[in-house]
């Protein structure tokens, strides 16, 4: 299976790029093929919205990063969106990326897919991870694409906060388990 792993920290050594290289070591044992891209250190403009995309064959005004991922983001059997918790959602980088998803919605909405979730923040409020998960729901329904498994840390600060613990297996397992 081709998996497109999108993380969005601007950490590269934090909470989320750890459970990220563990769930690549879980799905490289199983055989899958990972393709992993960091958000946060790309080029890649916001959408504005000019619908040029929509008069041009889903070409996009802005000729910049998002180019490398558009041919993986369509040939991908599952995507894995990995972030930190800001605000209660993804980062600002990562929600950049999905939102120039719009470009293709008409084909990605064509092509099944299956979506996963890696997310950490430092709450405990069981409610944490509410609006993150039904984000994740939303943009599955949308796009007609399957839901995956999602690792939800929270109390998580920092990587020593994850290491050893339920999360770094369950991130690893996901990886095993796709
Ligand atoms: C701007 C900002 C907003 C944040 N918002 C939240 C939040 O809403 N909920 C939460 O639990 N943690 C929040 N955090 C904490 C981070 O999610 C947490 O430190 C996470 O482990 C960072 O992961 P990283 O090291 O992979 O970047 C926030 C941190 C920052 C810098």
């Amino acid at each position: 299976m081709k998996v497109l792993v999108l993380t969005g920290s601007p950490h590269p050594h934090g909470t989320t790029a750890f459970l990220a290289d563990e769930f690549c070591l879980g799905a490289i044992d199983a055989g899958h093929k990972i393709v992993p891209f960091n958000t946060a250190k790309l080029n890649i403009h916001s959408c504005i919205g000019c619908y040029h995309c929509r008069e041009n064959d889903g070409n996009c005004i802005y000729d910049d990063d998002m180019m490398q991922i558009y041919p993986h983001l369509l040939s991908a059997d599952a995507v894995v969106l990995v972030t930190p918790l800001y605000y209660f959602g993804m980062t600002s980088q990562l929600k950049a990326v999905i939102d120039r998803f719009f470009a293709l919605n008409t084909v990605l909405r064509e092509r099944s897919k299956k979506l996963y979730l890696i997310a950490a923040g430092n709450d405990i409020d069981d409610w944490a991870m509410d609006a993150i998960k039904v984000h994740i729901k939303s943009i599955c329904r949308y796009l007609g694409w399957k839901e995956g498994d999602m690792v939800l840390a929270t109390g998580a600060n920092t990587q020593k906060d994850v290491e050893n613990t339920e999360y770094q297996l369950m991130a690893r397992n996901m990886g095993k388990n796709l």
